[in-house]
Parts: C-alpha cells; sequence; structure tokens
C-alpha cells in the first residue's frame, strides 16, 4: 500500500496495487491542514486500509512540519486510538 499527497486535489491517496482505494481530503492552510472526510472504496472495506492512509498521512504531514485539524471524525477517532499522533492536532485560527 502506498500513501501520496495529490495536491492537485487537496487530499492523500491510498493505492493498492497500483488501484486508487481511497482518501482523506484536507483544506490547505500552509502549516495546518484541516482534515474534512476520509473514504475508502467499498471493495476495500474493513481491511485495514482507512488505517494505513491514517498513518502514511500524519506521518507525511508530519515530516512537512505540518499541524492537522481532524474535523473528519475517522481521524479524530484514529488519533484517540493512536496517542503518538496527538501533538500533530492543532485548532482552526
Ligand atoms: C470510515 C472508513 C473510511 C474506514 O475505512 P476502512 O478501510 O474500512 O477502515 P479500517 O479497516 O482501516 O478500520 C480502522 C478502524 O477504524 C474503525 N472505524 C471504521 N469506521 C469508522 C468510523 N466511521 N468512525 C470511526 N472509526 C471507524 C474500525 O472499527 C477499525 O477499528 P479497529 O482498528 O479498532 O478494528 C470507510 O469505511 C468509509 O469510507 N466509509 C464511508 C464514508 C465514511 O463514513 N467516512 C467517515 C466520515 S469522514
Amino acid at each position: 500500500m502506498l500513501v501520496e499527497d495529490n495536491p492537485a486535489r487537496h487530499r492523500y491517496e491510498i493505492l493498492v496495487d497500483d488501484a486508487l482505494a481511497g482518501f482523506t481530503a484536507y483544506l490547505d492552510r500552509a502549516q495546518v491542514l484541516i482534515f474534512t472526510h476520509t473514504e475508502v472504496d467499498a471493495a476495500f472495506q474493513n481491511m485495514g486500509v482507512g488505517a494505513a492512509l491514517m498513518r502514511g498521512t500524519l506521518d507525511q504531514v508530519r515530516g512537512h512540519g505540518q499541524r492537522v485539524v481532524p474535523r473528519c471524525p475517522f481521524m479524530a477517532a484514529f488519533i484517540d486510538r493512536h496517542p503518538e499522533y496527538t501533538d500533530l492536532v492543532t485548532n482552526p485560527d
């Protein structure tokens, strides 16, 4: 599974065997990304794809020195379950 940013579409995408399996969309506020919605294709749900997408996205956000506003409830729940990402969370201005 490969997670990569698609800045033209304002979303991180996850590929499974080269097929687009899901995405998590954001509003770009430069040093802060506001995540609004996550979707995994029905054929790939409940297989850990959503969790891999969260991990890959948050690791890359950290690598860029950015923070997140997890307005998406799936991301918020993921961060609650994985407190190693809590320090990435900030409030919108
Ligand atoms: C919600 C969604 C993105 C999850 O993706 P997925 O690939 O099926 O999720 P995973 O298999 O990686 O599951 C990861 C964990 O998230 C949990 N989870 C599933 N759906 C959830 C939801 N809507 N909210 C919070 N947690 C959820 C799972 O129980 C699982 O927990 P576990 O690791 O303790 O077993 C996907 O089912 C989907 O696209 N649903 C339709 C759109 C939607 O409801 N989006 C969420 C609101 S933005």
